[in-house]
């Protein structure tokens, strides 16, 4: 039973991946905090490569497709939601921004929240002039000042200079219009996009992974992700244009099969497959003859990619972060880690602990979307409380443009719209009440939040 009048607290994610499209619609008891899985909406995506659309009409129809899942299974109206996107192309750099403290011959004086925000502004502009992508995401690393350690709060701290490094993640605009746009198609407003890299880690890392330190890799079927996280916050982000389709294209290719028949064998193997079973027979049928190929077979083709994907590309980018030594644990999702036999095949290679990361907090998730490849879309609600509880560190700087806001000077200011009031509005069919357009509106208009 619900306690006092406050309405929950709804907030809503769009997953669009190469292979899958997926909805989330989470319900938050304003008083206890706890929060529920209300609605989940899955489709075969089509007209996507590679994270990139291709075709924007069957894209919509995918969408469309989860969002009638998710509203006919739940009963529901689903409107406003964030979208997560991964790209094949992101541009992720750091960048360093020294404040001025004081002026020539003034004394040095403490640092306030107001000298962090215009350190972290000056760092959004020189990062805006030095590229074209639209900035989805600027984290702040640490401040440090004058020439002392970088810390994540100096407030106080006495100086002349406040240096901040923030890191950026950039997406090419256009592709970032497109996703938008064809959520819109399909009957969605979107309130503002994150990158799946960062869904991912708030998906599928525990609270204790992302204080002391993980590394969350989502290898999905057209891109993966190896996202560094420490002290409660995003520290790295790499970005790899290839995923399991790449293992599936190879199946298809050499056995000169259609990529349906392709993935139904790859999934049949496992990675660490029992040598007595090497020589087991997979057989289906193929235009009216029987496909006959031995585990063996399928094997030979499918290891050396994944070995390619997994060692030679992400796990390079592991052991850099590995160095730091403030690494717990590296957790594994995306569709590719539900392999059969990748667990044991990433235990046996890297000798910090691995483990396969469903989706954190999936009790309330219907079973169907208990697997790694759901931690992207569970992620995108995550991030969102994250923010909310941590504005000041999970930055979206292209949220003004995305929504339209006029590009004066204002619009340097960091738009943080709160998903509290915005993010998603849960309309039980016939019973429309307060368009989700006027909620958003509102939280448009209050956008300016202070970000101390
Ligand atoms: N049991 C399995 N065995 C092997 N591969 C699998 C299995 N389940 C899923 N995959 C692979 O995982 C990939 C799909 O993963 P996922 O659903 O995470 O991708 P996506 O989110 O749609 O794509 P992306 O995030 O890369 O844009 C496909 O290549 C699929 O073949
Ligand atoms: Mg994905």
């Amino acid at each position: 039973m619900r306690r006092g009048k406050q309405e929950p607290i709804i907030r809503s994610g769009l997953d669009i991946g190469t292979r899958k499209i997926s909805l989330i619609v989470t319900e938050t008891d304003p008083l206890s905090s706890e929060m529920q899985v209300i609605a989940v909406g899955s489709a075969r995506a089509r007209g996507i490569s590679k994270g990139d659309i291709q075709d924007p009409d069957l894209v919509v129809e995918s969408i469309r497709r989860a969002v009638d899942e998710a509203e006919t299974a739940f009963d529901l109206n689903i409107r406003d939601t964030f979208l997560a996107v991964g790209p094949s192309s992101a541009s992720v750099f750091r960048l360093e921004h020294r404040f001025p403290l004081r002026e020539e011959g003034t004394p040095e004086r403490p640092v306030t929240g107001k000298d962090m925000k215009d350190a972290v502004k000056g760092a959004v502009r020189v990062a805006r002039e030095k590229g074209k992508e639209l900035l989805v995401h600027a984290i702040p690393l640490g401040y440090s000042v004058d020439s002392g350690f970088p810390v994540r709060d100096p407030r106080g701290l006495k100086g002349s200079v406040l240096t901040v490094e923030v890191l950026f993640i950039g997406l090419p605009e256009e592709g970032v219009r497109r996703s938008i746009t064809c959520a819109e198609k399909a009957g969605l407003k979107i309130l503002g996009v994150v990158h799946k890299s960062i869904a991912s880690a708030f998906g599928s890392l525990s609270e204790e992974e992302i204080i002391d330190g993980a590394v969350a890799v989502d290898i999905g079927a057209g891109t993966s992700t190896v996202t560094c996280v420490r002290d409660g916050t995003i520290r790295d982000v790499s970005i790899f244009p290839g995923g399991g389709d790449l293992v599936t294209q190879d199946v298809a290719k050499l056995l000169m099969i259609p990529t349906s028949k392709a993935e139904y064998l790859k999934r049949e193997i496992s990675l660490f497959e029992d040598p007595c079973d090497l020589q087991d027979e997979l057989e289906f049928d193929l235009d009216g003859e029987p496909f006959v190929a031995t585990v063996q077979d399928v094997l030979d083709i499918v290891f050396p990619r994944m070995e390619e994907i997994l060692f030679d590309f992400l796990s390079p980018r592991i052991e850099e972060f590995g160095q730091e030594k403030f690494l717990r644990s590296i957790v594994f999702s995306g569709g590719v880690a539900c392999a059969r036999g990748f667990l044991d095949l990433v235990n046996d290679n890297f000798d910090i602990p691995v483990r396969i990361g469903g989706p954190v907090n999936s009790m309330s998730l219907p079973p169907q979307a208990r697997g790694c490849e759901f931690a992207s879309t569970v992620g995108i609600v995550n991030y969102l409380l994250e923010r909310e509880a941590h504005p000041e560190i999970l930055l979206e700087p292209c949220l003004a443009e995305l929504t339209g806001a006029p590009d004066d000077e204002q619009s340097m200011d960091i738009l943080i719209l709160d998903p509290r009031r915005s993010v998603a509005t849960r309309t039980r069919k016939g019973n429309r009440g307060k368009g989700p357009m006027d909620g958003f509106i509102d939280a448009l208009k209050n956008a300016f939040r202070e970000l101390f």
